[in-house]
């Protein structure tokens, strides 16, 4: 995997204080605006990791899907958002800032990273629902998310899960009529996988975006990779 650059701002001191001992810091992220702490409508602080777990850092695919998220918060106010593979959150947290009803999920039995999403969900003065979600397991919680929008930033990395990724997304859309499944993806094979998955779960392709063309300038110029993406539905409604 290629790493993570990021467009945040980082604040060592508030990091440490976070957590200290331990490689933690702490990146601002910037919504609606200059980057700065006068000009942006919304801020961010996202407590990061980078020796940890996968889910410790923010990915690219991240920054990318959090400022759709900004840039489309009417359609996110007020509705129920899951998102899977969460990781630091970023995408859910702007989708809890602008008026969503928002669950954040990730790997049932890695405690580290739930607690963190817990910790950043504190520092942001977010009210958010974190849940422990393994892609593929049936566990009573899932039974009771009926989301509008479920999100997923960079969980189509390995391909040893996306059958249990794509069951649980398919299981979701499933449960909830009408939702969508909002994903960026970041295409380190040059295959299009994307388009195979979809119809092997029955699913359609709503929306196809390059994650570059609606970033501010600002943003890309930290960022690289081919990063696409994707709104995703239900190819076929389930006869009630
Ligand atoms: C590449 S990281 C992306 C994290 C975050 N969404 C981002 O973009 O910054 C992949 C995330 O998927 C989570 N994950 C991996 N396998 C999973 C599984 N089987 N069930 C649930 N989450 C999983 C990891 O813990 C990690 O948080």
């Amino acid at each position: 995997m290629h790493s993570a650059s990021s467009s945040s701002y980082s604040s060592p001191e508030a990091a440490a204080a976070a957590d200290p001992g331990r490689m933690t810091t702490v990146s601002r992220h910037y919504f609606g605006g200059a980057s700065s702490d006068r000009d942006h409508h919304l801020r961010v602080d996202i407590l990061e990791n980078m020796q940890e777990d996968y889910g410790m850092f923010v990915w690219p695919c991240s920054v990318i899907l959090a400022e759709y998220v900004w840039q489309q918060r009417p359609r996110f106010s007020g509705s129920a958002v899951v998102e899977l593979g969460a990781g630091t959150s970023l995408p859910g947290l702007v989708a809890a800032k602008v008026g969503a009803n928002v669950t954040l999920t990730d790997i049932a039995d890695n405690t580290e990273v739930l607690d963190n999403i817990r910790q950043i969900c504190g520092v942001n003065d977010a009210n958010c629902n974190v849940l422990g979600l393994t892609w593929g397991d049936w566990d009573e919680p899932i039974f009771d998310l009926h989301p509008d929008i479920i999100l997923g930033a960079d969980v189509l990395y390995d391909s040893a899960k996306f059958d249990d990724l794509f069951a649980t997304v398919t299981f979701l859309l499933e449960s909830s009529p009408g939702a969508v499944f909002i994903t960026t993806y970041h295409n380190r094979s040059g295959h299009h996988l994307i388009e195979f998955l979809m119809v092997k779960w029955g699913l359609k392709c709503l929306k196809l975006l390059d994650g570059f063309s609606f970033l501010p300038s600002c943003k890309a110029a930290s960022l690289q990779g081919n990063i696409q993406l994707v709104e995703i539905t239900l190819d076929k409604e389930k006869p009630k």
